[in-house]
């Protein structure tokens, strides 16, 4: 599981030597002009040139809105074991040939903890894998030797990487990370980076969490948080057209999953997981927003905890269904 400190040492370490690029990939420029510094609020760690604690009411700098620390690399490899066994696979596009050829390539955007890109690098030895994230969290030195980590803004187009580099180029869950009027340029480029044949593939959950009151007015209020930063909440509804919309790619294709919150009488032992994984992402998740809501003195940090008490109560008794899209095209 992720170990924050071990990471921070790791990258003390690093940021002394001069950023290394990958070997065939290169990265033009470096992300951070300083070394990223973290800030700590109600208990969690946050980047602070994500400036979540955006309490004076200055708009944020950047969108995201999450921390960046133990807690959350835990939640995203629950999160990532979750995916995996509701679709029993780490993708949905048909590239699986290609990536067993030698030099295939791989783009991890927005890698998280880095678990998925270090699955995709022992399940493909042939190929290079990379992951590219904003929070530096990876590990540096416990991971395939197939698999490069580089912390990278994607607001920041271009990408560091030639036209038509990688083989299978994959974003998933960046719904808080990225504003709005960026996701099409951002898709596009992910286009750009893919090979004639390769895949771009995106995976995005629906954060409509509706259904019950005290669910719509604590929906309602994290939504307004994400807008007033320049998020779309919605953006699960739209990476078809996305990806539709792009220059580079061919018609893409739809895959969408409903996992229950709740277990049914007719739900098999694994199912019963399923659900329990569900519930603890969400619960993990959402308790991601507190430093922000308790700085803005939305809610004190224990009306914050009763509001998210009652919201899992009122999931439980609609029988709430969780949401994710995938889609993927193919570069033309
Ligand atoms: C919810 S996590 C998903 C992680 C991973 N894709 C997964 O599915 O496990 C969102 C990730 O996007 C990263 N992120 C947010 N904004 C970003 C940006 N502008 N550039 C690069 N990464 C970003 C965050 O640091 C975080 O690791």
């Amino acid at each position: 599981m992720g170990n924050l400190c071990s990471n921070l040492s790791e990258r003390e370490t690093a940021d002394k030597k001069p950023a290394s690029a990958p070997s065939t990939v290169p990265i033009n420029r470096p992300v951070f002009e300083k070394n990223p510094q973290y800030v700590s609020e109600e208990g969690r760690t946050f980047l602070a040139h994500y400036n979540a604690l955006d309490a004076d009411g200055k708009q944020a700098s950047r969108v995201y809105t999450l921390p960046s620390d133990d807690v959350e690399i835990d939640r995203l490899h629950l999160q990532h074991y979750l995916l995996r066994f509701e679709y029993q696979s780490n993708f949905c596009a048909p590239v699986r040939s290609r990536l067993e050829k030698p030099a295939a390539k791989i783009l991890d955007v927005g890698c998280g903890s880095g678990i998925w890109a270090m699955e995709m690098a022992t399940d493909f030895p042939l190929a290079q894998v990379y992951g590219i994230d904003l929070a530096p969290v990876q590990p540096s030195s416990i991971k395939p030797k197939n698999l490069e980590f580089a912390t990278v803004d994607i607001t920041n187009l271009p990408l560091p990487y030639e036209d038509a580099t990688f083989d299978f180029v994959r974003m998933r869950f960046l719904v808080l990370g990225i504003k709005a009027e960026h996701w099409q340029s951002i898709v596009n480029e992910l286009g750009r980076i893919t090979k004639p044949g390769g895949y771009v593939e995106l995976c995005e959950p629906n954060i409509n969490f509706v259904g019950a009151p005290t669910l719509d007015m604590f929906t309602g209020m994290f939504q307004s948080i994400l807008q007033a930063r320049g998020a779309d909440p919605n953006s699960y509804q739209k990476i078809h057209q996305y990806l539709s919309t792009s220059p580079y790619l061919s018609t893409p294709s739809q895959d969408n999953r409903r996992m229950p919150y709740r277990p049914t009488e007719t739900s098999s032992p694994d199912q019963i997981k399923l659900s329990k994984l569900v519930r603890d992402d969400w619960r993990m998740g959402l308790s991601g927003f507190k430093p922000i809501i308790v700085a803005k003195k939305i809610a004190t940090p224990e009306q914050f905890d009763e509001w998210l008490e009652q919201c899992a109560r009122e999931m439980w008794e609609i029988g709430y269904m969780a949401e994710v899209r995938t889609c993927w095209a193919m570069r033309k």
